[in-house]
């Protein structure tokens, strides 16, 4: 419907007062990859307190906000320095519940053990203890409510329900997207279950981090309206072509 090439704080500023159904979206992982580089945490959390604060204006009451973060692995300067992980998703719930928006859901990504860098090759050789290291086969997505003075059955639809196959649990086992051509996607069957799980046919739904688009080519396919914001422009131009092919 709508892909905006802008910062997506400006296109918030165009979006009206209580007008989004649902806002799904994958941020930048602070400085994971050279897409987006910030000079410290602390002005990357600003930033994205910016942007949720303008998010809540805009989506309805009793509506959700679906984040897909996890904590970023922070690679070694040197040899005499060690690697460190930054615990995103811990930052992303004190902020959320500061804005206003109320806490849902912790649901888990698990992806397939082969699908993810291997961390823990020298402990497997000396297993010293103190120096056990995981392999990390999980993302958080976290789902944030922005309240009403109502309670959510007087906003429940009876003609429209979740088909069965849903997932019973908050762990969700998705293979990531290999063959997209953005460096950090989303998949698409992760995507799918949120819209299905937190809108309806005809609603309107907002990601301010398009990146290649996976939200908006979702939402097309399961008859919802969407708008998205991306500000690397060549990512707008592939996310044209692509949608043109749908
Ligand atoms: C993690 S990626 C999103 C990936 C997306 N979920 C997908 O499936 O392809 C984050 C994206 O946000 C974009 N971005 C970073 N800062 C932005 C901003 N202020 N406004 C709009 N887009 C931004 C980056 O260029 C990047 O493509």
């Amino acid at each position: 419907m709508n892909l905006y090439n802008e910062d997506c704080k400006e296109t918030l500023k165009k979006i009206n007062a209580e007008s989004l159904d649902l806002v799904v979206t994958s941020p930048p992982y602070y400085n994971a990859k050279p897409y987006s580089q910030y000079n410290s945490v602390v002005s990357y959390m600003d930033e994205m307190e910016e942007v949720f604060t303008l998010v809540f204006e805009k989506l309805k009451k009793s509506r959700m906000c679906v984040i897909n973060i996890s904590p970023v692995l922070i690679s070694r300067a040197n040899r005499n320095s060690q690697s460190y992980r930054i615990p995103l998703p811990f930052y992303y719930v004190p902020m959320m519940e500061k804005i206003g928006y109320e806490f849902l859901e912790d649901i888990i990504w698990k992806k397939p053990d082969g699908a993810v860098p291997n961390r823990n090759g020298s402990f497997y050789r000396h297993r010293k203890p103190l120096a056990y290291k995981p392999n990390i086969v999980t993302e958080y997505i976290l789902v944030f409510k922005k309240p009403a003075p109502f309670l959510l059955d007087k906003v429940l639809k009876n003609d429209s329900l979740v088909e069965d196959g849903y997932e019973r649990n908050n762990v969700w086992e998705i293979n990531p997207d290999t063959s997209n051509w953005h460096p950090a996607p989303f998949p698409s069957a992760l995507v799918e279950k949120i819209v299905q799980y937190y809108s309806y046919e005809g609603d309107l739904v907002y990601d301010p981090f398009a990146g290649s688009g996976t939200t908006g080519k979702v939402c097309k396919k399961m008859g919802r309206q969407w708008i998205m914001s991306e500000i690397n422009q060549a990512y707008c131009s592939k996310i044209i072509n692509d949608i043109s092919k749908l």
